[in-house]
C-alpha cells in the first residue's frame, strides 16, 4: 500500500470509488476533489482503494442543520472518507485519517469536524470524535462531531 496526495491522474478513479460508496453526487464529489492538495489516497498496485479529505464550510453547508453550534467558516471537515468496500477493514481508514490529522493540524487546526453518516458514527467515536448535535442535509440524517486537535 501506498499513501499520497491526490493527482491529476487518480482524479477520475477517485470520484468513481466515492461514487461507488453512494457518498454524494457526482457533482458535489467533483468539486471537493478540484483542490487535489487536500486529498490523500491510498493505492494498491496503483489502484485507488481509499481517499480522505479536508474543506472549509465557506457556504455554511452545515449551518442551517446546526444552528449556533455551527463552528464558522475556518472551521476544518473532514471531506469525502471512503475505503473500497473489499479494502474495509484492514486499517487503511484509520491511517488515511491520521495522516490527514497531521496535515491540517499543521495547518493550524486546534479541533476538526465532521458530519457523519450514520454508519460511520461509531468509527467517529473510535477515533477521538464525539457527538455536538445531529441533524439532516439535503434530507439526509448527519451526526455532527468534533475532535480536539489540542495534545
Ligand atoms: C468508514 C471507513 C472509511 C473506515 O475505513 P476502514 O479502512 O474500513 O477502517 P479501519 O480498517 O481503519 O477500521 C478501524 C476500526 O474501525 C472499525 N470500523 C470500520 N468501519 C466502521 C463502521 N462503519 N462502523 C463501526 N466501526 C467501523 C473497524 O472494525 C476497526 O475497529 P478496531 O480498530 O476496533 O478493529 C470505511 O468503512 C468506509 O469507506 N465506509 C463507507 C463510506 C463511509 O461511510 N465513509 C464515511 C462518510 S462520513
Amino acid at each position: 500500500m501506498k499513501f499520497q496526495i491526490l493527482t491529476q491522474n487518480y482524479y477520475d478513479e477517485s470520484v468513481q470509488l466515492l461514487l461507488d460508496l453512494e457518498l454524494d453526487t457526482r457533482e458535489e464529489i467533483e468539486h471537493h476533489l478540484f483542490d487535489m492538495d487536500a486529498h490523500m489516497i491510498c493505492l494498491d498496485d496503483d489502484r485507488v482503494v481509499g481517499i480522505v479529505g479536508w474543506y472549509k464550510d465557506n457556504v455554511n453547508y452545515a449551518k442551517e442543520a446546526m444552528g449556533d453550534l455551527f463552528p464558522g467558516e475556518e472551521a476544518f471537515w473532514v471531506g469525502f472518507f471512503g475505503v473500497k468496500n473489499e479494502y474495509q477493514n484492514k486499517g487503511i481508514g484509520t491511517k488515511l485519517l491520521s495522516m490527514m490529522e497531521e496535515n491540517i493540524r499543521q495547518k493550524g487546526a486546534k479541533e476538526w469536524w465532521v458530519s457523519s453518516v450514520p454508519e460511520a458514527k461509531e468509527f467517529y467515536e473510535k477515533k477521538g470524535f464525539s457527538v455536538v448535535c445531529n441533524g439532516e442535509i439535503s434530507g439526509n440524517k448527519k451526526y455532527f462531531m468534533k475532535k480536539s486537535l489540542i495534545k
